[in-house]
This record gives structure tokens, sequence and C-alpha cells, in this order.
């Protein structure tokens, strides 16, 4: 099964799963708290296959750890999360076995430094999955040309800028062929002259089918390629729907608050002062 999808290394697109119609990713009323710290607090979401969703809300909101939960990198402490149908959340479950399908990429870009770039792409598919070299680089020199990075197949990682290392990181993560991809905030480390040539790597990625959770600050991505979005504070859903209605008419006044100061901050500090982003804060949290 794994030789013949490497050996068709054009086809990228991740497998769609088995049955039609069921979501690539279900959660229902996940809770987590680190000691006396809720941080998500009856969370349930959707996210079906070919689906963008973006995750938007303030720092601290429990957005990564969300992520972390989904990818069963934390164990959540009550609630249940859904992949392809199959509860992962439940005991007996090949935690390996599924964090392989799920991919992640996180603001750091996490690459192996003393690796070049080729075999950050194959090391993980030669030794988990245990496909030869020769099956695994026509597949790492595909991907690499689909981030627009062929040519970077032979540097290391420090030979790259932030915005090339970010996208080979996305293609690292590709390799595996997983059925859903998470992205945590993958532009924000980066230079801004740097953010659209990753932006534009996901939009591709989302517009080939793939199944995404967007974490991200940038708004007009969220528009653009989301299909849903969701505001998340202080570990609730505040407000959800298509990116569009949310960010142009939100109902809730945490919402507008999020929005006006994110928006502001983008485009101009003309009338925000710092007594206002404090109260807000203050707001926040009542
Ligand atoms: N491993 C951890 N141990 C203790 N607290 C944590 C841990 N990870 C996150 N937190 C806390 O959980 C809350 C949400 O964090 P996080 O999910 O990183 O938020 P966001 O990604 O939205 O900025 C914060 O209060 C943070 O301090
Ligand atoms: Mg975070």
């Amino acid at each position: 099964m794994a030789k013949d999808t490497i050996e068709s290394s054009a086809a990228v697109a991740p497998a769609v799963p088995e049955a039609a119609g069921v979501p690539v990713v279900r959660a229902e009323g996940i809770r987590k708290s680190f000691g006396d710290n809720v941080v998500l607090d009856d969370v349930d979401l959707t996210v079906d296959a070919g689906e963008v969703l973006v995750v938007i809300g303030p720092s601290g909101s429990g957005k990564s750890t969300l992520l972390r939960c989904i990818n069963l990198l934390e164990p959540i402490d009550s609630g249940q999360i859904f992949f392809d149908g199959r509860e992962i959340t439940t005991r007996g479950v090949k935690v390996d076995q599924v964090r392989q399908q799920i991919g992640i990429v996180f603001q750091q870009f996490n690459l192996f430094p003393h690796l070049k770039v080729i075999d950050n792409l194959t090391l993980a598919t030669r030794r988990v999955r245990k496909i030869p070299r020769a099956k695994a680089e026509p597949r790492a020199v595909e991907l690499l040309r689909r981030v627009g990075l062929e040519e970077k197949a032979r540097e290391y990682p420090h030979q790259l800028s932030g915005g090339q290392q970010q996208r080979v990181a996305i293609a690292r993560a590709l390799m595996m062929e997983p059925h859903v991809m998470l992205f945590d905030e993958v532009t924000s480390a980066l230079d801004p002259e740097l953010v659209g040539e990753v932006l534009i790597v996901m939009r591709d990625l989302a517009r080939s089918g793939m199944t995404m959770i967007v974490v991200t600050h940038e708004m007009h991505f969220a528009r653009d390629v989301g299909d849903h979005l969701i505001f998340i504070d202080e570990g609730r859903i505040v407000e959800q729907g298509k990116p569009a209605e949310v960010l142009d008419q939100p109902k809730q006044e945490r919402t507008r608050r999020f929005l006006r100061r994110s928006l502001q901050l983008a485009e101009s500090l003309e009338e925000l002062t710092v007594q206002e982003v404090e109260s807000d804060k203050e707001g926040g949290r009542e």
C-alpha cells in the first residue's frame, strides 16, 4: 500500500477517508486543564474532508493546546476526538500510527540542522515506514518542487531563509501523506516579506484538497482560504461561521474587540492607545 503511493509520486493529494461524508476530524466537548488553569472548556468542532478550518483568538486562549490535543501530543481531560470516523481518545489507540496521519507544522520550523533538506524530508519515511531512500527521494523532490524549493534539496537549513525553511517543514510533513494538516501560527516568526510565500504554499495545498486546521493571525488568509472560522477566547468558542461573516459582522462584543485590535494593529496604530489595549484585556476576562 505505502509502496504504491510512494511510487505514484505525482499524486500528492492525500487519500480521502474511506467513508465519504465522515468528518476527518471531529471533537466533542473537549476539556483540558493544566493544574487549575482551564485551557479548553467544552470545545466542539468538525472538519470535513477538503475543508479548511481557521482558528483565531488572542494569545493564551488555547489555540496551540487545541492542535496539540488533536495531534495526541496532549491528553484531554474529557470529551472525545474522532479522526476519520474512529475515536482516537480512547484506550488502545496506537498513538504513533494516528500521529503519522496528522501532519503538524509549528511556528518554529524544527528542521534537523545537521541534515540536508532532502534528508530532512526522507528521514521519517525511511525510519518509520522503512521506505528505501531510492523510493523516498523522488517523492521528496516532487514535494520540494511543489513548495518551490527543488533547487535547495542538497542545502542545509541554515542556508535557507525563514520562509524557505518553513516551506521545507510543510513539505516534510506532507511526506507522511497525512489526512489532515495542522498549522500553528506558521508565519508568526517570519519577517513580513517572507510571510506571503508560506501562505501561498498553504493556499495551494488547500486548493489541492488537503483538509487543514490553521491557527493564524493572517486575516486575509482566513477570509480567502478558510471555509469555516472559529474565534476562541479563554478556551471557549465564542463565535464561529463563514470567515467573511465573522470577520465583517461579528456578533459578539468580544470578537469585535479582538478584531478591532488585531486589524488596527495591522493597518494603523493611529487610533490605538495602550490604555485601550489594556482595558480590552480586562474586558476579555469579565
Ligand atoms: N504544557 C503546559 N503546561 C502548563 N500550562 C500550559 C501548557 N501549555 C499551555 N499552557 C497554558 O495554557 C494556556 C493556553 O496556551 P496555548 O494553548 O499555548 O494558547 P495560544 O496558542 O492560544 O496562545 C496558557 O495559559 C498557557 O500558559
Ligand atoms: Mg499558540
